[in-house]
């Protein structure tokens, strides 16, 4: 039997994770920029976290999630992280500590959906949730954030929509407009979406299906036409501080995002390369969330890139992995050679000098094309007659020179020697 991961999982190999590494080094340190702290929460969490805070009738909670069952409890592979990050918020008294914060993460995501191009089941998320304030600035820095670490990425081509849904109050007034606006049109919608009209109508905006999608473009939804003073001069603050950074948009009402707890601003970052699954990242404001799940009554902000979809649309932008090199490759001759090597490699190590040796029964020619396959800056070649005169050969592998040097001083020497 051919054992396979599971389908819409996948292996990521030495070379892609090289890519995979260096994008994450390259966001932490963006988010270290900006004042982001890392957090770390489980990949498994009560389901209930999920049900209550993404809604009953989302995709999501409806259809995609991983669940455990296991005495008496439902626990599921988390779908996302920002309802895990505000119940850690929470539970750990990070509002009444340090009631704003600024926290990143990077991790795996699971959700069951068909797989397909930029579509997984295991998926990872790069993102960030802002904790405690309900500033329009933190909005406007959250949306920067999310296009520096683009820029970062060498990711061009993107484009950035935004809409606000309000407060409560005004999401009670778009769902009216939807209901009135989309009654005349029901019968052209799909199953789904019928059923939708009745119990989350925001859900028909998400719709992938053609037919949908038509009618959806005609509504002509205004933020204007449901937004209260408040909120839209929340909206109209946003707006202008991203203009005043030079940072381009287009306002686009039917964007509702998928998830319930989303409030006020929204956005989305999509790319014309990525083919149906467009969305590289998305994020926006969701200010009842913290006290929906038992916090305090405080807002909070974020946004998640997926990590598959950033590398597909860094493929044309000359995405490159810095793959590591080691210093010294130790090539032994002869059974005794193998176990001074083998000591040398220890010290060599603990001397903070990377190497490596043969474990194959190499031949000499083996083991140099090894060491040239490992990207080795210096070949240090030692058998019974170095031994026996204290000695080892270095060689260096780009000039082709070689030196003997003392075996006493060797880790000192390679220390002192360039190419680390
Ligand atoms: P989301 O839009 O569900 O938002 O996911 C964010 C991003 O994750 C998507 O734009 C996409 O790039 C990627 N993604 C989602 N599903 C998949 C999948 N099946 N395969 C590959 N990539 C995928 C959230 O999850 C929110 N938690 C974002 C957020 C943070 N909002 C506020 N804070």
């Amino acid at each position: 039997m051919i054992f396979k991961a599971p389908a819409g999982m996948k292996d990521i190999l030495p070379e892609e994770a090289f890519l995979w590494q260096n994008l994450e080094e390259k966001a932490r340190k963006v988010f270290t920029l900006y004042g982001y702290l890392p957090i770390r929460t489980p990949e498994v969490e009560y389901s209930s976290l999920f049900n209550r805070s993404l809604g009953q009738e989302t995709e999501v909670v409806k259809k995609q999630m991983f669940l455990i069952q296991r005495e008496e409890e439902t626990y599921c592979l988390r779908p996302e992280a920002t309802a895990a990050v505000v119940r850690a918020y929470i539970e750990n008294g990070l509002d009444k500590t340090n009631q704003f914060s600024k926290l990143y993460y990077l991790g795996a995501m699971f959700r069951a959906e068909r797989p397909q191009k930029g579509r997984f089941r295991q998926f990872h998320h790069i993102g960030v949730e802002a904790l405690g304030a309900a500033s329009p600035y933190l909005d406007a820095e959250v949306i920067a954030l999310a296009i520096r670490l683009l820029d970062e990425f060498g990711i061009s081509g993107y484009q950035l929509k935004l809409n606000s849904l309000g407060c409560r109050d005004d999401r009670k007034r778009l769902s009216d407009i939807l209901r009135e606006r989309l009654a005349p049109k029901r019968e052209g919608l799909c199953p789904d979406c019928r059923d939708r009209f009745n119990r989350n109508i925001f859900r028909v905006l998400d719709c992938k299906n053609e037919g949908c999608k038509d009618i959806v473009c005609g509504l002509k939804l205004e933020c204007a036409d449901y937004l209260c003073q408040g909120c839209l001069k929340h909206f109209a603050e946003v707006k202008e501080r991203l203009d005043n950074l030079g940072l381009g948009y287009s306002l686009c009402g039917t964007l509702v995002r998928g998830l319930d707890y989303y409030t006020g601003c929204v956005f989305e970052i999509s790319h014309c390369g990525l083919g149906a699954q467009d969305a590289l990242g998305a994020g926006g404001r969701y200010d009842n969330l913290i006290q929906e799940l038992g916090g305090p009554n405080l807002g909070a902000v974020g946004f998640a890139l997926g990590v598959e979809r950033l590398l597909l649309a860094a493929e044309g932008h000359k995405a490159q992995g810095t793959r590591h090199k080691i210093k010294v490759f130790v090539v032994t001759l002869g059974e005794e050679a193998r176990k001074k090597g083998f000591e040398l490699l220890d010290k060599l190590r603990r001397g903070g000098v990377s190497c490596d040796m043969d474990y194959e029964n190499k031949s000499l020619k083996g083991q140099m094309r090894r060491a040239n396959d490992l990207g080795a800056g210096w070949t240090a070649i030692i058998g019974d007659d170095e031994i026996k005169k204290g000695m080892i050969a270095l060689k260096d592998m780009q000039a082709g020179s070689q030196a003997e040097i003392s075996l006493d001083n060797f880790v000192e020497e390679v220390k002192r020697m360039p190419g680390d």
